[in-house]
């Protein structure tokens, strides 16, 4: 696949076939993020790739967390099952951190080289047949989370779950402001 093709081609994707992505094509993806621009080589990410317990144990949390708001028994029940059901469609989860250190300039720097580290992993996965998305909702901000990837919340926060698996649905993609909008030619 050329390379700008798969830059066009790739799309932010949520819904999985079942069945695992081989841990070699999961590990070869991951290992490009470590190839990132990086201001003063910082190398800020870190990553956890879940096994099947944890994975587990997030998809209750997951849920726990998403029923709190319900006003009935029945509706905490099927709230709980959808949020379970959600999390284990996805076959696999990488949480991705970035180590918290160095000055408020130096720690926007790294989220910046973490963006453009997913963003590698997300292509190398996507030339390989294999979607991804980056999840950035409430569940990565949950104390129990942090507990439960081992991640102290003073030294890492967590920037993202990233969810991968082979596409079920491939969305068409999501219209952008074409050039002529977003760019100002100066003399
Ligand atoms: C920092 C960041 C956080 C994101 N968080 C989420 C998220 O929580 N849930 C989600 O569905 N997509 C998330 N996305 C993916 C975007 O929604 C997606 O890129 C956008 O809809 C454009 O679609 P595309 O990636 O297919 O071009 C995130 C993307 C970025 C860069």
């Amino acid at each position: 696949m050329e390379l700008s093709e798969a830059i066009l081609q790739r799309r932010t994707i949520k819904d999985f076939k079942p069945g695992p992505v081989p841990a070699e094509l999961l590990e070869r993806a991951l290992d490009t993020g470590r190839w990132a621009q990086n201001h003063k080589l910082t190398q800020p990410w870190r990553f956890a790739l879940l096994g099947p317990e944890t994975h587990r144990r997030l998809a209750e949390g997951f849920a726990e967390a998403q029923a709190t708001g319900a006003v009935s028994d029945a509706e905490r029940d099927q709230v709980r099952r959808d949020a379970t059901a959600k999390l284990l469609s996805k076959p696999s989860i990488v949480a991705v951190s970035q180590r918290l250190e160095g000055s408020a300039a130096q720690r926007k720097e790294d989220y910046g080289a973490i963006s453009c580290a997913i963003q590698n992993i997300q292509l190398a996965a996507w030339a390989e047949g294999v979607g991804m998305q980056w999840s950035s909702g409430k569940i990565i901000a949950l104390p129990q989370t942090y507990e439960l990837l081992g991640i102290e919340p003073v030294k890492e926060e967590i920037v993202g779950l990233l969810f991968f698996g082979y596409p079920a649905k491939v969305p068409a993609p999501p219209p952008r402001r074409p050039l002529g909008e977003v760019l100002r030619r100066l003399p």
